[in-house]
């Protein structure tokens, strides 16, 4: 049905979908077929699996890329790989933004060491700063061309994308200024209470750090906009990804939809982990023969296929309603495969990703 997306053609690459579908190792084998074949290309994981930075040998993976050996190599590519670190990217957006001497007020306050990480949408808004960073970085040393980002496991679709909106909301001082109403009652009933539940100590820090993020955060929201706003750049494809589960798939229907109405450029929908090459022998009939068999290994094996070929039937049914109610989008199915933990193995996922549909 189409073809998801060309690499060829692409500078930024951002996979997402539901939790668990495969977006970070969709990301990381797409990763690894663009450095074999002479790209430089840097991927941003999100939590990714120990079996993944093994497969990657890269059990110290952090926030710098570091460089996968056994990939790229004579053709001229290269992979690099990092794993977000919602800390550290907040810090840097702190010291990138703050006017001139004014950062150490946030990076230094204890509520905004407990909470930097914990605001609804950080994750999601961090991965869209870490890109910024690395998209300056890969224009300003030359160091990639490709750049490939994992989405963290959102609930919803829909956190994904709202998030520069609404962690915008609050760091431009909206909260902050609720916050900082009890300070202004001074002495209050409210303020005593407060005082007495949080602890002085706390209600401090809390004033002096809505005080510093209203210094620190003038046009946050306006930043976190633009940054959202980078991801409509030609070179820049979205990847839905998804399971053939019915959740998965509806899942992947909003994504589809939100993209679509927020103009970003949707590439297609990739449905991974499907059950394919149950080949001729139907379930009902290697049913049937296992009750006929008298050798009882020959009997479990029947059975064995018989389920897979009872998936694989579901599987295509859930496909084939959700293609058929979009005719126009292009989607590809990736096989369930063994070998997802291995180089070769995330290579071989990769062809399936970029097959033709
Ligand atoms: N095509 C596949 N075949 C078999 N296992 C897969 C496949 N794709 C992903 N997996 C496995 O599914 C699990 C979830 O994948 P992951 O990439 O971490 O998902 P996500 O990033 O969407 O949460 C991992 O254990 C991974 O190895
Ligand atoms: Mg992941």
């Amino acid at each position: 049905m189409g073809r998801v997306i060309r690499l060829e053609d692409l500078e930024v690459l951002v996979c997402c979908g539901a939790g668990g579908v495969g977006k970070t190792t969709t990301a990381a084998a797409l990763g690894v077929h663009a450095a074999a074949h002479g790209r430089r290309v840097v991927v941003l994981t999100v939590d990714p699996a120990r079996r993944l930075t093994q497969a990657l040998g890269l059990p110290g993976l952090g926030h710098e890329p570091r460089p996968v050996s056994g990939v790229g190599g004579a053709g001229g590519g290269s992979l690099d790989a990092s794993v977000l670190d919602m800390r550290q990217t907040f810090d840097d957006v702190v010291r990138a933004h703050a006017p001139e001497g004014t950062a150490h007020r946030v990076l230094d306050n204890p509520v905004y060491q407990t909470l930097s990480t914990s605001f609804a949408g950080t994750q999601e808004y961090m991965a869209m700063e870490r890109l910024g960073q690395l998209r300056d970085e890969a224009a300003a040393t030359g160091r990639w061309d490709l750049i490939i980002v994992d989405t963290p496991p959102s609930r919803t679709a829909l956190d994904f994308l709202d998030a520069p909106r609404r962690l915008g909301a609050f760091l431009d001082g909206r909260l902050a200024r609720t916050l900082a109403r009890p300070a202004r009652m001074g002495g209050s009933v409210l303020e005593a209470t407060l005082g007495r539940l949080v602890g002085r100590g706390l209600l401090a820090d809390v004033r002096a750090f809505v005080s510093a993020t209203d210094t620190v955060f003038v046009g946050f929201r306006d930043r976190a906009e633009a940054t959202a706003g980078r991801l409509r750049q030609p070179g820049t494809a979205f990847l839905v990804v998804a399971t053939p589960e019915r959740d998965a798939l509806r899942e992947a229907s909003y994504f589809v939809q939100r993209l679509h109405e927020d103009a970003l450029p949707l590439g297609g929908v990739v449905v991974n982990r499907v059950v394919l090459g149950t080949g001729e022998l139907s379930a009902g009939r290697a049913e049937a023969a296992a009750e006929q068999v008298s050798d009882p290994v020959v009997a479990a094996l029947l059975r064995v296929h018989a389920d897979r070929a009872d998936t694989a039937r579901r599987q295509q049914r859930l496909v084939r309603a959700f293609r058929s109610g979009r005719p126009g989008l292009a989607s590809v199915q990736v096989a369930e495969r063994p070998d997802v933990v291995d180089l070769p193995g995330l290579a071989g996922l990769a062809e399936d990703v970029l097959a033709p549909g």
